[in-house]
């Protein structure tokens, strides 16, 4: 064992000699490998330095989390209470849940005058016994020193290297109750209302069946028929009303040219009972009524969702047009696909999810139901891409875009930009809606969209902002000379110990609050959170342990349960104290739980990254940012705008508070920062040497939208790249740049011109139209090809290992260096069928031992396919074993990252299978790829994944559920909410209200497409012979 450490310790000191190199240089690659159908690429340089960029910035370790790193990971705030509408329960009984959910939600009314939490403990007597604060630092090494301010260099040492003995406290995840006559009367219902399984004859049989999936919410609600009726009249009336609404008028019918049904819903649903006045205002607006584009701006927490949400209900149920709504992270669509889906089954239209790997191109029609289509922004792409292509972007009467300051955001921003551009080229009849808190450049944004705008500084609870400086707490006024006013002293006893580890005085600063009332605090750094949480529990007093003792003692064993009987060792201790820290080195039901904790009052302060400030809606009365950096960066104005709007609880606090911690070396930096106005939104086409501009152009003759030089030209003045020519555009004109990527998308082999004569127009070629439509980055492409050709050779079927090597993410390899020692004991316990693989990949036994050894090798071995199989070996144990945290341990990473390793491959492999469908010699990759997507989608034992389709059910759920006789998709669809709360531990009525509606819409998702294909298949050919 010491000699294995210390031949470990070798090898790790000769990696940090290595150095990185600049890994993935398609340029070397290309004239070394035997090329196959991929042109050399004379636009080589450009594209490589792009990769490298990109590359460079995915090393950050810090917080500004990309758009689906965290895959699954969903978020528990939410705003539908499902059951007790469709149930009919009673107003009174809605009322009274709403009241119960406030009151949870409101530990100021529960705690007030419990004057044990105000008090600081400010000299030694107060303190902790000794014995507690020193295990509590055990865990703590110097490491964390290197990423804090200054001014907290003096407490903190490293978590992640504690000792992981919390692994050996054997708690399973908790079995929940089973009851036999339930289930089984479950099924027995299931078997008579769906009854898919039942093929005894031949269509009609088939078709019946069918038929009575795809009304499942009819034949599970008692009242449906009536309800039915009364909406479709009530629809009816409102398009009436809407029909008389003329140019001139502003009598819009029942709702805002809704039925009054939905004013019910939204108060039943949400319980919003009246609108803010802005609101009405915005939707009243005549822009909005005439369905012009429209751009609205304000304030953090101001309820724009809400405006859109019944914008996009009027395109659903009046116009009977379908709406796509984008939202920024996975988190957030799975959230609004749960919100949303109670809306759905009541006003009958379909909510379907567009993130990670779900969503299907194009998608299924809907005999005739609206749909709502709510999407990342990647997937929103890809919709709009496979809308294009069929012919039925007119369908889609309304695009919402949600946080659409994000066009400024890297490549994000340059896919949020292409999808706009080709709607608005497209589809001149569709309305787009953009909304954000953020837009520094509004008239820009309005010229792009060719719309009108509307702000308002509306914010239902008071924000006030203050800096702290020193023992002062000053109020941010930028219309004073000094932007700062003297507020108050900041008020604390400190010990000379405790001055020294907190010179911040955060624990002054939080305890003033919390537990009675919540509070967030921002930190630049992901350790930094968890440092800050470990430092601010030491000195709590014990009755914070108290407080909430029972929730907190729930909370501990479901996140060991969620681990898999592991326990994150700095939330082992920071929960009793009702503190946690919230990053994407999380899991996912890591962070689910916390949320929620959160949500209802058991927790009371999170350290969070500014993640979380862009993330989901988690207020607080209070927030602190513990130095204005995020990560080494100075903040931004907009990263500082959506931290302090977190401040102030609506409905519960009548004012929140934010305030910034400041060093004097920061002051006048800080003073700019609170005075300046909010940051531009640049064009991002031009992003990474302008793959944005590149990808948009392959896109756009693939998709048949254009074909000339003339015609792109045409196509490019529509986009904000074109608005903002002059800023973006230096060196070339916009016309130059154009015309260089179409002779470098040439040269690259992804376009050619028509050979057909008199033609000349210019087409994608079959790698191009596979680039394209697997939204494969065009870095990547002609790599791919070849190793996807390689691998056709030998492919090694009797283990995943092959398969997950070729869909390994290429921007995930330089993320992870390989443990020599870590991968030298795996290697060696693969087969001699994978090891032969790797051996034809390019990692043989001996190159991983002599490195395990800590040997020089001088052989020149591709280093990128070196790391590529080291991550595909810890996906491989993902799949087989299904439990993150011990192959974490296993390979020495951190949680965080396997999550993202595996969210991220399970996007990539939905890529390469329609990359692969776009290339006939790739046929056998498809039925491959198809389910290994499922596999890496899911990561849990096969009988799971049904459950897990549903939003926000995730593998701690799943398990419950199934346990509990929650078997399938009909299962949850036909069950009793109130049944399901009941029996599945820990599942409070709300969230199985929100579990049985999506589930209800998955159902009748799935039955729809297979209606449609049955449709398809029994419909009598147009152009068939008759006599
Ligand atoms: N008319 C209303 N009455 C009461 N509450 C409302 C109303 N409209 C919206 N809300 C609530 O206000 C909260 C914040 O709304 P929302 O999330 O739409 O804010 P936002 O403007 O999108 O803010 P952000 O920029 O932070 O995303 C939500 O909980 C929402 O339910
Ligand atoms: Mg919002």
């Amino acid at each position: 064992m010491s000699a294995e450490i210390k031949v470990k310790r070798q090898s790790s000191r000769k990696r940090s000699r290595d150095r990185r190199i600049s890994h993935l240089t398609p340029a070397r690659k290309r004239t070394s490998a035997s090329g196959r159908q991929c042109p050399d690429n004379t636009g080589q340089i450009e594209l490589s330095r792009a990769l490298d960029q990109s590359m460079d910035a995915k090393f950050s370790e810090y917080c500004s989390d990309p758009e689906d790193l965290f895959g699954d990971y969903d978020s528990i705030e939410s705003d539908s209470s499902f059951l007790a509408k469709l149930d009919r329960v009673g107003q009174n009984m809605r009322q009274h849940d709403i009241e119960h959910t406030t009151s949870s939600r409101c530990p100021v009314i529960l705690l007030a005058g419990n004057p044990d939490f105000t008090s600081l403990k400010s000299s030694t007597d107060n303190c902790p016994k000794q014995s507690m604060t020193e295990s509590f630092l055990k865990g703590f090494t110097d490491d964390a020193f290197l990423d804090m301010p200054s001014s907290q260099l003096a407490f903190l040492q490293d978590p992640q290297t504690a000792d992981r003995n919390c692994c050996t406290d054997e708690d399973k995840t908790s079995m929940p109750m089973r009851h036999p006559e339930k289930s089984v009367s479950t099924e027995d219902r299931n078997e008579r209302h769906i009854a898919p399984k039942a093929r005894k004859s031949v269509s009609d049989h088939l078709k019946r069946a069918m038929m009575a999936n795809a009304a499942t919410p009819s034949s599970v609600s008692r009242t449906a028929l009536q309800k039915e009726a009364v909406v479709t009249e009530e629809i009816s009336v409102a398009m009436q009303a809407m029909e008389s609404v003329s140019m001139a008028t502003t009598d819009l019918g029942p709702f805002f040219g809704l039925p009054t049904k939905v004013k019910e819903l939204i108060c039943n649903l949400k319980g919003i009972k009246d609108l803010y006045e802005w609101q009405k205002t915005c939707l009243n607006l005549d822009s909005v009524q005439q369905r012009r584009n429209l751009i609205y701006s304000l304030p953090t927490s101001g309820g724009k969702t809400l405006v859109a949400e019944i914008l996009i209900l009027k395109e659903l149920l009046c116009r009977k047009k379908d709406a796509l709504f984008i939202l920024p992270y996975v988190s957030l669509v799975q959230e609004k696909v749960r919100g949303l889906a109670s809306f759905g089954l009541e006003l009958d239209f379909m909510v379907e999810e567009y993130a990670g790997s779900k969503g299907r191109f194009p998608p299924v029609k809907g005999r005739g139901k609206r749909s709502l289509y709510i999407a990342t922004i990647e997937k929103a792409h890809g919709l709009v891409n496979s809308l294009i292509e069929t012919n039925r972007l007119d369908n889609v009467g309304l695009v919402v875009v949600d946080e659409l300051h994000m066009l400024g955001d890297g490549s994000r921003g340059a896919i949020i930009e292409m999808t706009l551009a080709k709607v608005l080229y497209i589809s001149k009849s569709t309305q787009i809606i953009g909304m954000s808190a953020t837009l520094g450049n509004l008239q820009d944004i309005q010229k792009f969209l060719k719309a009108e705008s509307y702000t308002n500084d509306f914010r239902p609870v008071e924000l006030k902002e203050y800096v702290k400086l020193k023992d002062s707490i000053y109020e941010v006024d930028p219309k004073e000379e000094e932007c700062f006013r003297f507020s108050r002293v900041l008020n604390f006893k400190y010990s000379s110990a405790m001055q020294k580890i907190d010179q911040d005085h955060i624990v002054a600063l939080v305890t003033e609050v919390i537990p009675s009332q919540s509070c967030l605090v921002f930190c630049p750094t992901k350790k930094n959170c968890e440092n800050v949480a470990g430092m601010i529990c030491k000195y709590l007093k014990e009755d914070f342990i108290q407080h909430k003792q029972a929730e907190k003692a729930v909370l501990l064993g479901e996140l060991r349960g969620s681990g898999n009987g592991s326990l994150c060792p700095v939330l082992k201790k920071t929960v009793p104290y009702g503190l946690a820290y919230h990053h994407s080195g999380l899991t996912s039901e890591e962070r689910k739980l916390v949320e929620e904790a959160y949500s209802a009052g058991v927790l009371c302060l999170l350290t969070c990254t500014s993640t979380l400030a862009a993330g989901i809606n988690l207020p607080a009365r209070r927030v602190i940012l513990r130095s204005p950096y995020v990560a080494a960066d100075f903040l931004k104005r907009s990263q500082y705008k959506q931290m302090v709007g977190r401040a102030g609880r609506a409905g519960i606090d009548t004012h929140g508070e934010s305030i910034l911690i400041l060093q004097d070396k920061d002051k006048v930096l800080v003073k700019k920062l609170l005075s300046a106005p909010m940051e531009i939104c640049i064009s991002n086409l031009m992003h990474s040497d302008g793959k944005g501009v590149l990808s948009l152009i392959l896109s756009v003759i693939g998709l048949n939208i254009t074909n000339s030089l003339e015609q792109i030209r045409d196509f490019m003045s529509g986009t904000l790249l074109s608005v903002q020519e002059k800023q973006v555009c230096l060196e070339r004109s916009l016309w130059e740049v154009t015309q260089e990527c179409v002779e470098l998308l040439k040269e690259k082999g992804l376009v050619t011109v028509s050979t057909e004569p008199q033609d000349g127009s210019l087409q994608v070629t079959k790698l191009g139209r596979a680039t394209y439509k697997g939204s494969v980055d065009l870095t990547y492409c002609d790599l791919l090809y070849r190793d996807l050709s390689k691998g056709l050779e030998s492919l090694m079927l009797n283990s995943f290992l092959h398969l997950i090597y070729l869909v390994t993410p290429y921007d995930m390899v330089s993320q992870c260096k390989p443990d020599w020692m870590v991968y030298f004991r795996q290697f060696t316990m693969l087969s001699a069928a994978e090891q032969k693989m790797c051996a034809a990949v390019g990692v043989s036994e001996s190159f991983v031992a002599r490195k395990a050894a800590g040997q020089n090798v001088k052989k020149n071995v591709d280093q990128v396919v070196v790391s590529r199989l080291y991550l595909a070996l810890v996906l491989q144990s993902l799949l087989k074993e299904t439990d993150l945290w011990s192959v974490a341990d296993r390979f020495q990473l951190s949680r965080g990252f396997i999550q993202t390793l595996l969210s991220s491959s399970s996007v990539f492999c939905s890529c390469v299978l329609h990359f692969t469908e776009e290339l006939e010699e790739f046929w056998p990759f498809k039925a491959l790829l198809t389910e290994l997507t499922r596999r890496l989608t899911y990561c849990v034992q096969a009988e799971l994944i049904p459950l897990m389709e549903v939003a926000g059910v995730m593998e701690r759920r799943a398990k419950l559920l199934y346990n509990a006789g929650y078997k399938t998709l009909a299962h949850l669809a036909n069950a009793d909410p109130n049944v399901l709360a009941k029996t599945v531990e820990n599942l409070f009525k709300k969230q199985a209200n929100q579990i049985v509606a999506s589930a209800k819409m998955l159902l009748n998702e799935k039955a729809d497409a297979l209606q449609e294909e049955m449709d398809d298949l029994l419909m009598m050919p147009l152009d068939l012979l008759s006599l």
